[in-house]
This record gives C-alpha cells, sequence and structure tokens, in this order.
C-alpha cells in the first residue's frame, strides 16, 4: 500500500525515473502522486490528486528538474486523499515519502504542537517531517536526526528522507514494510519493491526489518536495529521485474489470466519431476510425517486458495485442518499445540495482517511454511521455508494467476504432506502429480471459451445482485468469484456453500438474480445439481460452470451454460478458476469500470 521511491542520479534529471518508478507501483495505490527534488538546494515539489496520469499533466505544465528525488503514490489512510494530503510531505527542511501507519501520530502531533509547530495535512506522516525538521533546527545531522525521529515512532513504515541542500543524500528506513535499494549504472535509488526499481537500476538489495539506508557519495551504507554496520545480499533484478507490459492485451488483468498455463506449468515444473511423478520439494527443516495439525492462514483471494487447500488436506492427507482470514486469526489468538504446521500464503508476502499472524503463529510454536510470489518480502523472510509461487510481477489489482499458481503449490504440498503421513500411497500421489502436469493445457482449453463468457457477462452485467454457488472445493471458488465480480465490476454478489441455499439466501432467488453455479464432477456434485433444481423451480436464472455432457441433462433449461474438458477433480479449482475470473473481466468492461485499478483498493495491503 502506497509505492515509494527515491533516486539520485548522477547523469542528470531523475523526475522521468521518479515517473516511470511509480507508475511501475501504481497497483499499491492510486488516490494521489507526488515528487519532491533539489532545484538549487531548495526542496520542490509536484503533486496531484488522482493517478500518475493527472501528475504527469501537472509536470507538463510545471516542469520540474533535479538529480535528487523521491516520489510516492499514496493509498490514503489518514487524511482525505487530496492534493494537500498527498507525499511528499515537506517542510523546507526536509521531504519525505511514507507507506505505512504512524500508530502513535497523534500523540506526537499534540507534543509538537504545544511546542509551537503548525501542521500543514492531516496525514499522520507530517510528524515525521515537523519531527526531523526541529532535530536538524538543534544541530542534528540528517542521519541523526532521522534515528531519532525513528525512535519516537510506532507502526509500521517505510520511509525515504531528502534533505534541503543535500544533494548527494537520500535516507531510507524500513520498519514492517518493504523498502529495496536499487544499484544502476549512475543511479542508487530507493523503492517500495524491485519493480519500482527496474527502470533505473539493475541490482536490488533488499532491506531488513529496522535496517536504515545511507545513500550517498555513489555508496551504501546500511545499519541494523542495532545500530550495526551490515551488508544486505544483492542480486540482480529479474528480467519479470524489468519488463512489464500489456502486451497485446487490453488490460494487465486480460494478460495476466492468459498467462496462466505458462506459469502454473512454471511453478509445477519447481516442484515435480515429470520422469517419476514424484514431488521435488525443497528440505524441509521438519518431519513432514510428524505434523499433527495444519493452519492455513491468509487474505483475501489468497484465503480463498487457503480454503481449497484445507480439502485437499484433510481428504488425502487425514490431517486436521484449520483455516482462517489473517486479521481474526491474528486477534483471536487461538492456542496452538506444538507440532503443527501453520501455512501462510500471500502474492506480495507483505500483507501486515498475515505477517502478524506468522509472527504469532511461531511464538506459538508451529513450524510456518510461507507459500509467496515475492521470494524478498516479509513473510519469506520470516518463514521456516518458502515455497515459491513463479507467476511474475501481477499488476492488475485483482489477483488471478497469484491464485492458480497458489493453488498448484498447495496440490503438491498436500501430496507431499499426504505421502509423508502414510495417508497416500506412491501409486496414487503419483496419478495426483501427473493430474497436476496436465492443468496447462486444460486451462489452455479453458481459455478458447472465453468468447462464450464474454456474452454470458453481458448478462450478468445488467444484475444488481450476483449468487455464486459450489459445494467441496468448488465453494472457496464460489467465494472467489464473487469476490472477483465485486472489486472489479462494483456488481454486489455473494459466494455460498450451495447446500446452505435452503438456509436463508434461497429467499434471494428471482428472475433479476444471476445463479452462477460452479459444478465440477466430483463426489458432491448430484447434490450441486439438485441445487440448481432447486433454484430452476423457483424461477431462479442458472449459469452452470461444468462438463458438457453435465450442462446437456438441463435440456436449455439453463441461462447460460459454461462448458468445461473433463478432468480429475483434484485439479478442478485450478481449472474453474479461470471461467470465474473471465466472467468478472468481462461483466468490468462491459461496465467501463477501472478493471486493473478498481476504486478504492491497492494491491500489497501493508497496513491492517
Ligand atoms: C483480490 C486480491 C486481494 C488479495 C489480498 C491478499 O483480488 O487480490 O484479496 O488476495 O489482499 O493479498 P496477498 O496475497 O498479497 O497477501
Amino acid at each position: 500500500m502506497c509505492g515509494i521511491i527515491g533516486i539520485r542520479n548522477e547523469g542528470g534529471d531523475v523526475v522521468p525515473w521518479l515517473v516511470e518508478g511509480l507508475r511501475r507501483v501504481e497497483y499499491r495505490g492510486y488516490d494521489s502522486a507526488g515528487v519532491a527534488t533539489l532545484v538549487e538546494g531548495h526542496i520542490e515539489r509536484r503533486r496531484a490528486q488522482g493517478k500518475i496520469d493527472v501528475l504527469e499533466q501537472r509536470l507538463a505544465e510545471k516542469p520540474l528538474s533535479g538529480a535528487i528525488g523521491i516520489g510516492h503514490t499514496r493509498w490514503a489512510t489518514h487524511g482525505l486523499p487530496i492534493e494537500r494530503n498527498a507525499h511528499p510531505i515537506a517542510t523546507a527542511r526536509v521531504a519525505v515519502v511514507h507507506n505505512g501507519i504512524i500508530e502513535n501520530f497523534q500523540v506526537l502531533k499534540r507534543e509538537l504542537e504545544a511546542l509551537g509547530h503548525v501542521f500543514e495535512t492531516e496525514t499522520d506522516t507530517e510528524v515525521v517531517t515537523v519531527l526531523v525538521t526541529s532535530l536538524l533546527e538543534e544541530g542534528a545531522s540528517p542521519l541523526t536526526a532521522v534515528a531519532r525521529t525513528l525512535g519516537r515512532l510506532e507502526g509500521s513504515f517505510a520511509l525515504v528522507f531528502l534533505f534541503a541542500d543535500e544533494d548527494d543524500l537520500l535516507i531510507g528506513a524500513r520498519r514492517g514494510s518493504p523498502l529495496a535499494i536499487g544499484y544502476g549504472a549512475s543511479t542508487l535509488a530507493l523503492g517500495s519493491d524491485a519493480l519500482a526499481l527496474a527502470s533505473c537500476a539493475t541490482r536490488v538489495s533488499y532491506l531488513a526489518e529496522g535496517d536504515i539506508a545511507v545513500l550517498a557519495k555513489g555508496q551504501v551504507t546500511i545499519s541494523d536495529a542495532a545500530g550495526a554496520q551490515v551488508e544486505r545480499l544483492v542480486v540482480p533484478i529479474s528480467k519479470a521485474a524489468a519488463g512489464v507490459g500489456k502486451g497485446r492485451y487490453a488490460h494487465f488483468m486480460l494478460k495476466e489470466i492468459y498467462e496462466q498455463p505458462r506459469v502454473i506449468g512454471e511453478t509445477l515444473a519447481e516442484l515435480i519431476e515429470p520422469a517419476t511423478r514424484t514431488t521435488c520439494l525443497p528440505a524441509f527443516p521438519f518431519e513432514l510425517g510428524a505434523l499433527t495439525r495444519a493452519t492455513i492462514i491468509a487474505c483475501g483471494t489468497s484465503y480463498h486458495a487457503a480454503c481449497v487447500m484445507r480439502y485437499w488436506l484433510e481428504k488425502l492427507a487425514r490431517i486436521p485442518a484449520d483455516v482462517d482470514v489473517a486479521s481474526e486469526f491474528r486477534y483471536r489468538a487461538p492456542p496452538m499445540q506444538e507440532g503443527g504446521v501453520a501455512i501462510f500464503i500471500s502474492q506480495s508476502g507483505e500483507t501486515a495482517d498475515t505477517l502478524a499472524a506468522l509472527r504469532y503463529a511461531k511464538e506459538a510454536g508451529q513450524h510456518i511454511i510461507a507459500i509467496v510470489n515475492q521470494p524478498g518480502s516479509s513473510i519469506a523472510r520470516e518463514a521456516d521455508i518458502v515455497l515459491s509461487t513463479l507467476a511474475g510481477p501481477e499488476i492488475g489489482v485483482a489477483s488471478t494467476k497469484a491464485f492458480t499458481t497458489q493453488l498448484a503449490v498447495l496440490a503438491v504440498l498436500s501430496v507431499a504432506i499426504a505421502e509423508a503421513r502414510g495417508a497416500l500411497s506412491r501409486e496414487h500421489a503419483a496419478t495426483l502429480l501427473g493430474t497436476l502436469l496436465e492443468t496447462p493445457a486444460l486451462i489452455e482449453e479453458v481459455l478458447g471459451g472465453d468468447e462464450h463468457i464474454s456474452r454470458v457477462a453481458l448478462w450478468v452485467e445488467r444484475a444488481r445482485d450476483v449468487l455464486y454457488l459450489g459445494r467441496g472445493t468448488a465453494f472457496p471458488l464460489a467465494l472467489e468469484g464473487a469476490l472477483k465480480l465485486k472489486e472489479i465490476s462494483y456488481i454486489h454478489a455473494e459466494g455460498y456453500a450451495a447446500g446452505e441455499m435452503k438456509h436463508g439466501p434461497i429467499a434471494l432467488i428471482a428472475s433479476d438474480v444471476p445463479i452462477v453455479v460452479i459444478a465440477p464432477r466430483d463426489g458432491v456434485l448430484e447434490k450441486t445439481l439438485s441445487n440448481v433444481e432447486e433454484a430452476l423451480a423457483r424461477d431462479g436464472r442458472v449459469v452452470l460452470i461444468s462438463d458438457a455432457e453435465i450442462i446437456a441433462r438441463f435440456e436449455g433449461r439453463l441461462a447460460y451454460g459454461i462448458s468445461m474438458p473433463r478432468s480429475d477433480p483434484f485439479i478442478a479449482p485450478l481449472l474453474y478458476a479461470i471461467p470465474v475470473q473471465l466472467l468478472a473481466y468481462y461483466a468490468a468492461v462491459v461496465r467501463g469500470t477501472d478493471v486493473d485499478q478498481p476504486r478504492n483498493l491497492a494491491k500489497s495491503v501493508t497496513v491492517e
């Protein structure tokens, strides 16, 4: 949440790079944007309410130059998303960009106001600039002023500082929110992630919790939370991060939906030995076969992947499994028995609630597995073992390929745990892994139905409310379908376990409420189909997602059928995710919403 960047360029103007960097992290928030540079030693800013396009217009009207600068794209937490509250927040002495929340800002603000300091914004960030400024005025050096200010702050943050009259100095600090250092031919930079830095740097290192980085005189000096000078591993920025574009697609979301066969294939290739159909997971620092319980935690779409995994673990591994959203889990603070495993799923690896839940589970003596798309992320760093989804950068705010690659990893992990516990024979495991390897080709087939799904969306788009139903592993997919539709088309949608319909939601059935039923050929198919009949008997209009033979059974009584290839039920969640993604996508396109950057949302939710 909020994208931040700071660049020092020995070769000249940084503003185009700042703007390009901000564009690359615009998915983190797009309420307002701004840049600040030094012009003859003075801090100069350009800020604008709205997206980076508006900031660019502002820069065209009133250009800004400078060889050192900072930039920000905001997801508002404190204060309206108006220009006055847009970052960089600055005094005459210092400008700062901030991702995160300063939790004790009100206490600090009152204290500073009592000393006569005047505040100009409603942001929590301004206490940082005012505190640093007061320390600079007392004669502290920039680094001392920053370090002493950080000592007063509570909450989670990544901050980048630019100082008046210091044309070769940027200071970055991280506590709770991510911050990376970029190294280029003529540049040193700080940014929220490698994506932000890829336009001006070729190598990157990630700051650890509590680190302060000083970028000056072509050098980077990092000190850790205890004040000791440290080195952090520098790695090349991946090609995937460097070359982010929409290609021939109208939106990143559609491109990412179409990337799924490839990225699922690449993810599975790291986890399954195709010749022997055995798992090839990294060595676990604990005994998979000795686990007594699994707790699976995540937020949003990643939580839906967690829900699917519970079905797989219980069925295949016969291990007790709990699943929870991180924001509830962390404050419920459930008792946990030693010997359990806690599995955390996160595309960004930075979701604040998921990270806090991980820390709780660790304290409670659980083994920690992280499933992340960002290997350098906080969740990855704090886990005992990391299994990576190889989805590549996901720019569309609505998660698609991250979800299905999570499912791919979780499916393999479920098989591995089941085998280790002796609950699954080698032969059965080999069959399941072989089936998983078929998913990329089957998803290609599903994508072939794209045009038909776009026609179904023309009808769904006219609805005010939509119901999604499923049983078994299709239940979390119903939740995911409803979430996808809500977040990008703004149509109200609810996902239910199909068996729950008669306990209340059946009252909602009406001819103008589409009911999307996800019905793979699994052990509960006939039960789901009975629920379809119940809906039809009440004049419900059903979109049935199932295979052609099942759809044919309804002999024209459905509003629409979406035909799926026949497959083993084990891989159904990966296949059936595709039509629900496409349905939401096309409904949003017809509605004319901002598909890749839906209102109020942001990716990488680093505040709770
Ligand atoms: C929805 C979506 C969100 C994320 C959620 C968790 O399309 O993308 O619901 O799934 O914010 O994010 P991560 O996976 O980064 O922890």
